[in-house]
C-alpha cells in the first residue's frame, strides 16, 4: 500500500482545490518545492505549485471562485499558466505539458501532457515529486523518478539524461549548484559531468536569472560549496570571471602569495555565520577582486596588491552592471564595504589611537559594524597564536569605536558651525574660505585637537578666521 501524505494536504486550500477540479473532471497534483520541501521538513513553502491533467487555467478560475469573497486570478494565456494569491500564499496552476517546464519559461505551452510527460521533463528527480489531489488516492506521493530516495540519500539528479534536462534550461545547472548549497546535497557525477560539459550554454540566460541563483547560494549557510561548484564545472569563468581571477598562486624568488580565491570563499563563509545580510555577504564575496589587477611583485618588499581596494571598489560598479543588479545604494554599500576592507585591520595591528578610531567611524559613518564584520571574517589564518591575537585586537578596536563615539558623536557627524554662521561672523558672502575653515574644525575635531562642541569649535574658528587675516563683522 503506497504511502500517503494526508498531513502534508491539511491546509484548507487543497480540499479547495480538489474539489473545484472534481467538479471540472479533472485531476489535479501538487508538484515541485512543496512537496519537497514538506518531505524535507525544511519549511512551509509560500509558492505552491498544482499542475492539471487539462488546464490549468480553467482549474484556477474555478478555485478562485470558490475562495470566499474576491479572488483576483493573473492569467498568462500564452504559458497556459494562472496564479492566485490566497492568504499569504502563491498558488500556480499549469497544464500538464509534454515539454520542459519552468516558472519564467518564454516558450508558449502548445502540447497537453499526461503527469508522468510533465514530470519527466522537471529539472531534478527531487522537484518532480507530487501529491495527488484526487479522490481516488488524496494524499498519494507519485514518485516515478525515485525522487524519494534522492531526498534520502541527498542526491541532485535530472530525471532524464542530464544533457537533455540542461539543454531545456541551461539555468538548472545553476539551480543544481544552488540546490546543493541550500540543501548540502551532492550532484551525482553523470550530471556534474553534463554541467561542466555544457557549461558555455550558460550564456543564454538572463542575467537576471542567474543572479537570482547567486543570490539563493550566498544566503545558505555555506556558501563556499556553491562557489567551489561553479568553479569545478567551470560555470565561474561565465558568472563571475572576477572570482577566477583570484585563484592560483605564484612564485617568485620562494616567494608566494595565498590564493585569494579559497581565501575569499572562507571569509565568505565566516561572515555567513554571524550576518544574514546579503549585500554584506556579497561585499565579502567581493572583497578582494582588486587583487588580481594589482599583483605585482616587487624584489625588496614581495608581492604587492597596492590600491586594491579602490580597484575593487570600481569593479564592483562594473560587475552589477554588467550582471544587471541595482545600482543603488545597495551597490554602493558593497563598494565602500570593499573599498574600507583594509582599514579596520591596518588598525588592529598596531595600537589604535584615538583619532584613527574617529576617522574610521567619520568615514564608514553608520556602516562602521557591518565594516567590522567583514574584516572580523577575514581573518583566516591557521596560525592560532595569530589567529587569537588579530580576534583579541579586534575586540579593542570595537570597544574603542563605541568609547570614542559615546564622547565625540562622530558617527553621522554634522559640522558643529554651519557656512552660515561662519558667513555671518566674518561678514562673508559665499566663498572658498568657509570650506577651508569648516574643514579645518572637522580635521581639529577627528585630530581630537578639540571636542565635538559648538563652543570649542567657535573658539576654534574665531581663531583660524584671525589666522586668515578674515575681520570680524563687528570691528
Ligand atoms: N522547474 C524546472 N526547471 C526550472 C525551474 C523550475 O523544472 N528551470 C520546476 C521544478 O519542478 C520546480 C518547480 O518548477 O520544483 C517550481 O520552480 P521554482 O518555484 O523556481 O523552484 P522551487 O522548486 O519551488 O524552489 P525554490 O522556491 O527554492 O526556488
Amino acid at each position: 500500500m503506497q504511502k500517503r501524505y494526508e498531513e502534508a494536504l491539511k491546509n484548507p486550500i487543497f480540499p479547495l482545490i480538489a474539489s473545484a477540479a472534481k467538479e471540472l473532471s479533472l485531476d489535479c497534483y501538487v508538484i515541485g518545492g512543496y512537496v519537497r520541501d514538506y518531505l524535507l521538513d525544511r519549511r512551509i513553502p509560500k509558492d505552491i505549485d498544482i499542475v492539471a491533467i487539462g488546464s490549468g487555467i480553467a482549474l484556477a478560475k474555478k478555485v478562485a471562485s470558490k475562495i470566499p469573497g474576491k479572488t483576483d486570478v493573473s492569467v498568462f494565456k500564452n504559458f497556459g499558466t494562472a496564479m492566485i494569491k490566497h492568504a499569504d500564499f502563491e498558488l500556480e496552476f499549469v497544464g500538464a505539458r509534454k515539454e520542459s517546464y519552468h516558472r519564467e519559461s518564454r516558450k508558449p505551452a502548445v502540447e497537453d501532457g499526461s503527469l508522468h510527460d510533465d514530470q519527466k521533463r522537471r529539472d531534478f528527480t527531487i522537484n518532480a515529486l507530487a501529491f495527488s489531489l484526487n479522490e481516488k488516492d488524496y494524499g498519494s506521493l507519485l514518485d516515478p523518478f525515485n525522487g524519494l530516495e534522492d531526498l534520502d540519500s541527498k542526491c541532485i539528479r535530472t530525471p532524464l539524461e542530464p544533457k537533455i534536462t540542461f539543454s531545456d534550461d541551461p539555468l538548472r545547472m545553476m539551480r543544481a549548484i544552488r540546490f546543493a548549497t541550500q540543501l548540502g546535497f551532492t550532484i551525482v557525477p553523470e550530471s556534474l559531468e553534463a554541467i561542466s560539459k555544457n557549461r558555455e550554454r550558460i550564456n543564454i540566460i538572463s542575467k537576471e536569472r542567474i543572479v537570482d541563483e547567486l543570490h539563493k547560494i550566498l544566503a545558505s549557510k555555506t556558501p563556499s560549496v556553491g562557489f567551489a561548484l561553479l568553479h569545478q564545472t567551470g560555470l565561474l569563468k561565465f558568472v563571475l570571471p572576477e572570482l577566477l581571477a583570484l585563484q592560483g598562486i605564484e612564485e617568485v624568488e620562494g616567494q608566494r602569495h595565498k590564493d585569494n580565491f579559497w581565501h575569499t570563499l572562507e571569509v565568505v563563509d565566516n561572515i555567513s555565520k554571524t550576518t544574514d545580510n546579503l549585500w554584506l555577504r556579497w561585499a565579502a564575496l567581493l572583497h578582494d577582486i582588486g587583487k588580481a589587477p594589482t599583483k605585482k611583485f616587487d624584489k625588496k618588499i614581495g608581492w604587492t596588491f597596492h590600491g586594491h581596494e579602490f580597484v575593487g571598489s570600481k569593479m564592483v560598479y562594473k560587475l552589477f552592471k554588467r550582471m544587471r543588479m541595482p545600482l543603488n545604494d545597495k551597490m554602493k554599500f558593497v563598494q565602500k564595504m570593499v573599498r574600507m576592507s583594509s582599514r579596520p585591520i591596518v588598525l588592529s595591528e598596531d595600537y589604535a589611537t584615538d583619532s584613527a578610531v574617529r576617522r574610521l567611524i567619520f568615514d564608514a559613518g553608520d556602516h562602521v559594524d557591518d565594516l567590522m564584520t567583514l574584516c572580523e571574517a577575514d581573518i583566516t589564518t591557521k596560525n592560532p597564536k595569530k589567529q587569537k591575537k588579530y580576534k583579541n585586537n579586534f575586540k579593542l578596536v570595537r570597544q574603542k569605536i563605541v568609547e570614542v563615539e559615546e564622547r565625540d558623536h562622530i558617527r553621522n557627524f554634522q559640522p558643529p558651525i554651519s557656512g552660515e554662521e561662519i558667513m555671518k561672523t566674518f561678514n562673508l558672502s559665499p566663498s572658498k574660505e568657509i570650506g577651508i575653515i569648516k574643514d579645518a574644525i572637522k580635521e581639529a575635531i577627528l585630530e581630537g585637537h578639540i571636542p565635538n562642541k559648538h563652543k570649542d569649535a567657535r573658539e576654534f574658528m574665531l581663531k583660524k578666521g584671525k589666522e586668515m587675516g578674515l575681520k570680524l563683522l563687528n570691528n
